[in-house]
């Protein structure tokens, strides 16, 4: 795999950079570009409520695989596909499972140990930044994630980004809540993260502006999963 030392931003093809002489340790199969601190706003986020939670992993299994169902039809086998902000991350789960080199990064620790002990994830699980992915550029068939880019300040940084890792004439998708759709009620909730607000939804013609901003040309756009998220296909040409 060829890596991007989060440091010095110099090409590795190991964990350890030859330039700045970091390494980067892989602790219980989790590859760590970031240590654990820092990340208490998010683990937070991923500290689990009885019934609820459960509840909303039934929710969130059914839209996975219909997200999953989508975007298999985008790649062909076997595909490297990376889902950057992907929590635990059952599309690289299940994309892992279908024979897909599958990669899911996440910011924190906690959500990488559901995907490892809970989902028994055989994608590759990296904690690392998505506004600093620790991968080289055009690595990837396919970078996706959904409901992560509407929590951030900066999203078309995060987008950007994500183009840079996605291989010339493959696909980046993008999946947020849809203003017309049922989560706008999220707007009249208070963020429940520090530093990020959850309240966010996108119309199409924002989020299509999001790609033609991060240079990529859009391909298709639909809602999903009860008219709750709009999602926009884009090739990085
Ligand atoms: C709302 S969750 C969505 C997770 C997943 N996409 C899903 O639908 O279940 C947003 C995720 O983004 C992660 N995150 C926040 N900031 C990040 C960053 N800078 N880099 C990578 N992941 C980040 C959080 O840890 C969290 O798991
Ligand atoms: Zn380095």
């Amino acid at each position: 795999m060829r890596y991007q030392c989060p440091a010095c931003k110099k090409e590795c093809p190991e964990l350890y950079c030859v330039s700045c002489k970091k390494n980067y340790p892989t602790k219980d199969q989790i590859i760590q570009f970031v240590q654990d601190n820092n990340t208490e706003t998010w683990d937070h986020y991923w500290k689990r409520i009885p019934v609820y939670d459960t509840i909303l992993d039934v929710l969130r299994k059914i839209m996975n695989v219909q997200l999953r169902r989508y975007l298999e039809k985008k790649i062909s086998a076997p595909a490297t596909t990376l889902e950057p902000g992907g929590g635990s991350a059952y599309v690289s789960a299940m994309l892992a499972e279908k024979g897909h080199q599958a990669y899911a990064l996440d910011y924190a620790a906690a959500p990488l140990r559901i995907a490892r002990e809970q989902l028994k994830s055989k994608a590759t699980l990296v904690q690392g930044d998505l506004f600093n992915i620790p991968f080289a550029d055009e690595l990837f068939d396919l970078t996706f994630n959904n409901s992560t880019l509407e929590h951030f300040k900066n999203p078309l940084d995060g987008l950007k980004e994500m183009a840079r890792v996605t291989k010339k004439g493959s696909c980046v998708f993008v999946g947020v809540p849809f203003t017309y759709g049922p989560l706008s009620l999220y707007k009249l909730k208070k963020s429940s993260f520090k530093d990020a607000w959850d309240g966010t939804t996108y119309d199409r013609k924002q989020l299509k502006q999001m790609f033609w901003d991060a240079g990529l040309e859009v391909v298709h756009n639909r809602t999903f999963f009860f008219r709750c998220f709009i999602g926009v296909l884009g090739r990085k040409t």
